[in-house]
């Protein structure tokens, strides 16, 4: 009986001390697992020991699976900030999830302030509204950047379930090409059109009309300055245009200034036809390397610019001065000035001060933005000052870089 209640007493100290450890490190397990993130599970033996073990492995590749995807998101956070467009990331419903800093820029949209915002709500250009609204993404849609001048172009693309991106792309400089194009065609054909006007009108008369052969005469006659007119108008747009795709102008090929200068005196001579008293005036030994024809038609374009808009009884100096720090070629006039408001625009393709008077000239208002093409290609500038009534400048200016000592003739 004794041996037996001794057994009992020592069996159950047995599954009591079983029950402490087991109890112990069930706690153990608890306390851990009430802040899995943060230690280790901990260590223990036996069973125990295993699940531990389990549960550290566990813990490590979960641990090192959060890793990677973090610095996975970061890394296409960055791609998509390193983007040249603005990328919105949207939800479901249209609503602002993420965007980086070009979409922020673009759409004043911020990440923080406007998570979760419909984004109609904050890009409310009508246009875009619409384009929301149809839901066809086929195309983007252009709109005007809230506040500036700038135009935008912005693209909704689908992707995941039910989850869109905002694309925005900064698209000014090609609309402001477009626009150009547009204006240069219209104003082309604006150009011809009149002068075709009056030779078609001219052709129906003779035509119709039983004219004697003095009047046809008479007709074909005034007819000319028109057909020439077109004629110098698609001439001016030919050298225009050869003037923007030509390879660079050589650096190395000498133009003989002197010479130069004294044809262009002689053409404004013969525009002028004796109404006006002009000078040449040359200082400095340096000619200039370059395209010889550029050049050229540069300077009798001033030229012809000053005998036109200076009254007869006006005076125009020529100047050539080069010093070894540059060269200029300036063109003075005593005529009838230019507005100061108008200076800026003057080399615009078709821009003229007085569009009715140009004309009656037979100007088109391509002749200085050839000069300024044709300067632009030797690195030279153009600068205008003028004092409506009293006079004009044009100087052209040119870097030392484009200079080259004159030729002594050899005596012999
Ligand atoms: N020396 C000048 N004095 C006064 N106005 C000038 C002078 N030179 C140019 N302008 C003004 O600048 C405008 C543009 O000149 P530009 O030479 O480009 O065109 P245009 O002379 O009208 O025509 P084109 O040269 O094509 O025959 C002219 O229409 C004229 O109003
Ligand atoms: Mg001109």
């Amino acid at each position: 009986m004794t041996w037996f209640a001794i057994g009992l007493a020592v069996l159950a100290s047995g599954l009591a001390i079983a029950l402490f450890w087991q109890l112990r490190e069930f706690r153990k397990l608890k306390r851990w697992a009430s802040q899995p993130r943060l230690t280790d599970p901990p260590e223990g033996d036996g069973a125990w020991g295993e699940v531990f073990n389990f549960l550290h492995r566990h813990r490590r590749a979960t641990l090192k699976r959060r890793r990677e995807l973090a610095r996975l998101m970061v890394r296409s956070r960055r791609g998509a900030q390193a983007l040249p467009y603005g990328v919105a990331v949207l939800d479901a419903d249209y609503r602002l999830d993420w965007c980086n800093d070009a979409a922020r820029d673009h759409l004043g949209l911020d990440p923080e302030r406007d998570r979760k915002q419909a984004i109609v709500n904050v890009v409310r250009a009508p246009e875009f509204v619409e384009y929301l609204r149809a839901a066809d993404f086929s195309e983007p849609v252009r709109l005007g950047a809230p506040g500036s001048e700038r135009t935008l172009s912005l693209q909704i693309v689908s992707f995941g379930v039910e989850e869109h991106l905002l694309l925005s792309q900064d698209v000014t400089g090609a609309a402001r090409v477009e626009a150009m194009r547009r204006d240069f065609v219209a104003n082309v054909s604006h150009e011809l059109r009149t002068p075709l006007t009056v030779l078609a009108g001219f052709l129906e008369t003779i035509q119709d009309l039983k004219l004697d052969a003095s009047r046809v005469r008479d007709y074909v006659g005034m007819m000319a300055p028109q057909a020439e007119r077109m004629k110098r108008l698609i001439d001016d747009l030919l050298t225009l245009s050869s003037l923007e795709h030509a390879p660079p102008p050589p650096v190395a090929e000498r133009i003989a200034l002197r010479p130069l200068l004294r044809r262009v005196r002689s053409e404004a001579e013969g525009l002028s036809g004796g109404k006006h008293r002009i000078t040449l005036e040359s200082a400095g030994e340096y000619d200039l390397l370059g395209a010889e024809s550029e050049i050229s038609s540069a300077f009798v374009n001033l030229v012809s610019n000053a005998v036109r808009y200076t009254p007869a009884g006006g005076e125009i100096r020529l100047r050539w001065n080069s010093t070894d720090a540059g060269a200029e070629f300036s063109v003075e006039d005593t005529g009838i000035g230019i507005d100061p408001e108008h200076l800026p625009r003057l080399t615009e393709r078709f821009y003229r001060v007085d569009r009715g008077r140009s004309r009656e000239t037979g100007g088109s208002g391509l002749g200085l933005s050839i000069v300024k093409h044709a300067l632009a290609r030797h690195q030279a500038t153009l600068a205008i000052d003028s004092t409506p009534g009293k006079g004009s400048r044009f100087t052209a200016r040119f870097p030392a870089a484009r200079l080259s000592p004159v030729r002594q003739k050899v005596e012999g």
